[in-house]
């Protein structure tokens, strides 16, 4: 089974959240099922530093405003199709943003090059490979299928997955021409969105089948709540669409340890480097994204309920200016509170190694992977019920406890109440070390690799080509 994945972003390549992840995982854990995934990846200026010297398989005279090559590159035993167009992506900043942190004004045509591209891909096939289908991530990829019936491609298959429904890819309709899009599609029933061109809807309607990364996130995007305007447009498509839960790759995120005792040096370890003195509660962990969707200002709201008790909070992320802020000042108030601002990959793998529990209080969340590298590691959950969080931890319930099953925390409604709640109990469950262990145990023997998902995904690419 040939797949080619189309993905603006790819671990280790290039990273903003967890699409990078996930787009860099599945070639690996497809292959033992017999599904052989190829990775197409725009150019920016570190993936052309990485894997820019391969030889040039393909030119393009002119995509949207300038000459383009698909150069070969090679990525932990995958091969990946580097799309190299210095006019859309020579540039520093992120894939998203410019070094201002806004948009980049040409976000539409930068991702329909990649869109057509790898609809080029499909029609011609290249290097003597073609795919059968393609693996579309997030809005990015979503023009892709409209270029295949532009280019009368009927023998490729595609699955558009959903990896947040907030990024929509909305465009004004001026530019049907310039992004070479069919205006007879732009309507209601085709790519139109409330007057404007959406490359999600558009991925969502014209794809053979459509997936988002968690079976609750699945539910949710029917509702008002959760749908973000789509709800509608999926309830369309509600025969082919399904939920398939993210993995985590178990040789990145591999415990030194296999009992909860080996956490103790590494927790006395991350206090150290945080600044934080000893204490008599859980060291809890926060390693995100500082946005709304996380919740986290819900987390500064229960903050005392945590300090109370004699727990400590360390926090690595980056975002809103006002979020980083709010947790500066939290830092200088609290002893018990510790912030690093900024992206570190090898920190983030300290702290959850060091933790006692990890903090994930999303509003809304797809699937959420630091919950399951907390798992893994046995640093306890405390989620909201929501999305992947709620597929993912096991509720330390009387029920749960009782049954000794449980691997964290959940709260419900998401509000600073519930959180405070949840909190309470961490704290409380913390005073019972046989229990707190039990928990840990259990944790650390969920299995949360690609194995199962991977299965998923290939039965799944299965029934679209049979
Ligand atoms: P999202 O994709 O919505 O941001 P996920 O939980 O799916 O949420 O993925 C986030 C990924 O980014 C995880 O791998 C997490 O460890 C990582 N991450 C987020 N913020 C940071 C940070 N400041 N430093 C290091 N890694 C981070
Ligand atoms: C998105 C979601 C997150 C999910 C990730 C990978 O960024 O916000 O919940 O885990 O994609 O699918």
């Amino acid at each position: 089974m040939k797949v080619l994945s189309v993905t603006s972003e790819c671990v280790p390549l290039v990273k903003t959240g967890g699409l990078a992840d996930v787009a860099g995982a599945l070639p690996a854990a497809l292959a033992g099922h017999g599904v052989e995934m190829r990775t197409i990846l725009p150019g920016y200026p570190a993936v052309m530093a990485a894997q820019g010297q391969g030889p040039v398989l393909r030119e393009i005279a002119d995509l949207f405003g300038g000459p383009a090559r698909i150069l070969r590159g090679m990525l932990d035993g995958t091969v990946l199709y580097v799309l190299d167009a210095p006019h859309l992506y020579g540039r520093d900043g992120t894939p998203y943003l410019g070094p201002d942190g806004k948009d980049w004004p040409d976000n539409p045509q930068r991702f329909a090059a990649l869109d057509r591209a790898a609809a080029l891909i499909a029609a011609e096939g290249i290097e003597g490979w073609r795919p059968q289908i393609l693996h579309l991530h997030d809005w990015q990829a979503g023009l892709t299928p409209v270029y295949l019936r532009q280019l009368g491609v009927r023998d490729v298959r595609s699955l558009l997955t959903i990896h947040n429904i907030a990024f929509q890819g909305l465009a004004p309709a001026h530019l049907l021409g310039a992004l070479q899009l069919p205006a007879h599609l732009f309507n209601p029933q085709g790519f139109e969105y409330w007057g404007r061109i959406s490359a999600l809807k558009a991925g969502i309607v014209f794809a053979d089948k459509v997936s988002t990364v968690s079976p609750t996130y699945a539910e949710e995007l029917l509702t008002p709540e959760f749908g973000m305007g789509m709800q509608g447009v999926l309830a369309g498509r509600a025969g082919d669409f399904t939920g398939i839960l993210n993995g985590i790759d178990l040789d990145v995120w591999q415990p030194p340890f296999d009992k909860p005792a080996g956490k103790v040096p590494l927790r006395r370890a991350l206090r150290a480097e945080f600044g934080l003195p000893e204490a008599a509660g859980p060291l809890c962990v926060v390693i995100s994204r500082l946005t709304g969707q996380k919740g986290l200002d819900l987390l500064l709201e229960a903050l005392p309920v945590l300090l109370d008790c004699g727990g400590q909070l360390a926090v690595l992320g980056s975002g809103d200016a006002g979020l980083e802020a709010a947790f500066r000042d939290a830092a200088a108030r609290h002893p018990g509170v510790a912030l690093r601002i900024g992206y570190d990959e090898d920190l983030a793998h300290r702290m959850i190694a060091g933790g006692d529990a990890i903090l994930v209080p999303s509003r809304f969340e797809p699937c959420g992977l630091t919950q399951l590298y907390g798992l893994r590691f046995g640093t306890l959950p405390v989620v909201s019920l929501t999305g992947g969080l709620a597929d993912t931890v096991i509720n330390a319930s009387a029920a749960g406890v009782a049954a000794g099953v449980a691997t964290g925390l959940q709260f419900h409604p998401v509000d600073a109440p519930a959180l405070s709640r949840a909190l309470r109990r961490l704290c409380a469950l913390w005073q019972q070390p046989k229990l707190w262990q039990r928990m840990v145990r259990n944790a650390m023997a969920q299995p949360v690799g690609w194995d199962a998902s991977a299965q998923t995904y290939a039965d799944l690419f299965r029934t679209m080509t049979d």
